[in-house]
């Protein structure tokens, strides 16, 4: 056997010092995985928004299906649609030392100091769905979702072209999400921008539903209470959409003919009522982000450059496309 000369057994030396001391530099970067341990496996800590939509279970079954898929540990928290459970989950994350925290913040204010606590804690940060609005872009590795202002343009194009020859006044109705919420302060502004354009197009009332089918029934219903001539329905989400459609069938009112209606999110139920003529147009928003998150936390852990926002890929829908697409619909 052959033995290594001095000189030789010098530089193996020098080199598995380098080694041991770079190892040792990466694990301090806050750059890398946060966690004190390196035994090559990822735990995350994810809490979810909770679950008050279709959008949402389906989402969360994403997310829970890719950890495992990844093979990484996943722990979950619901927090049933409270910033203060966001903020105690994420609190808890860091307290365990997990690799890394994700989260779909429930509205978009009121991040900083809890954002900085996992900074400081070297621990990094994902936001996946939803964004916040710190003004300190550090405070996070970077943005999966949907871009919820071109949504909101997407519906509102939509109606600008069918009313286009609309000689009188078009009275809608929105059904907003839930207050403070990202998506419902943007597709409100996305579609406000976009029928600017026709100013016979006007928003006659304007009032949250929660994101939900209670919550979309019940404002539908004063709605219809308060305004006779109602011709258009913008509802932030599928969801809100369908709780809706009782209120306006209990009205005596034909959805989809003697009221227009157009959502956001293209969940398989949205997508039915769209195919039944019933809803007459969506913006897609897409759930299926676990895959995408999985993969941005095993390179945030490696300690490699992502982008800083990653937008999702998605569509429309209007009544014909929808039959065409229901079938190999998967949520
Ligand atoms: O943040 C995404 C939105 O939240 C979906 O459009 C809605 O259905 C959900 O509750």
């Amino acid at each position: 056997m052959r033995t290594q000369s001095a000189p030789w057994r010098a530089a193996a030396v020098l080199a598995s010092v380098l080694l041991v001391g770079g190892v040792a530099a990466c694990g301090n970067s806050d750059t890398g995985g946060g966690g004190t341990k390196d035994d090559g496996k990822i735990t995350m800590g994810f809490s979810q928004v909770g679950a008050e939509s279709g959008w949402r279970t389906a989402n969360t079954i994403s997310i829970k299906e890719a950890a495992t898929a990844a093979g990484i540990e996943l722990k979950f928290d619901d927090a049933q649609q409270k910033q203060e459970n966001q903020i105690k989950a994420i609190r808890n994350y860091i307290q365990q030392k997990v690799d890394v925290i994700a989260f779909s913040p429930v509205v978009e204010s009121g991040w900083d100091t809890v954002l900085k606590e996992a900074k400081d804690a070297g621990i990094p940060v994902i936001l996946t769905d939803r964004s916040v609005d710190s003004a300190d872009k550090s405070l996070y590795k970077t943005f999966l979702g949907s871009d919820f202002v071109k949504e909101g343009r997407l519906a509102g194009e939509w109606l600008v072209e069918q009313k286009k020859t609309a000689s009188g006044p078009v009275n809608i109705v929105e059904l907003q999400g839930s207050t403070g919420a990202a998506p419902a302060n943007d597709r409100k502004k996305g579609f406000a921008e976009a029928i600017a354009a026709n100013p016979n197009l006007k928003v006659i009332a304007s009032q949250t539903g929660d994101f939900t089918r209670a919550g979309g029934k019940q404002v539908m219903e004063q709605f219809l209470k308060a305004n006779p001539k109602i011709d258009v329905l913008f509802a932030h989400n599928d969801d809100m959409g369908l709780g809706a459609l009782e209120a306006i069938t209990a009205a005596g009112k034909v959805p989809g003919k003697d009221i227009t209606i157009i959502t956001i999110d293209a969940v398989k139920d949205g997508m039915q009522a769209l195919a039944d003529g019933k809803f007459n147009f969506i913006a897609e928003c897409s759930p299926l982000l676990g895959p995408q998150l999985m993969d941005l936390a095993k390179k945030v852990k490696a300690g490699q450059e992502v982008p800083t926002r990653i937008e999702t890929e998605e569509t429309t829908f209007t009544s014909e496309q929808a039959k065409e697409a229901l079938p190999n619909r998967k949520y």
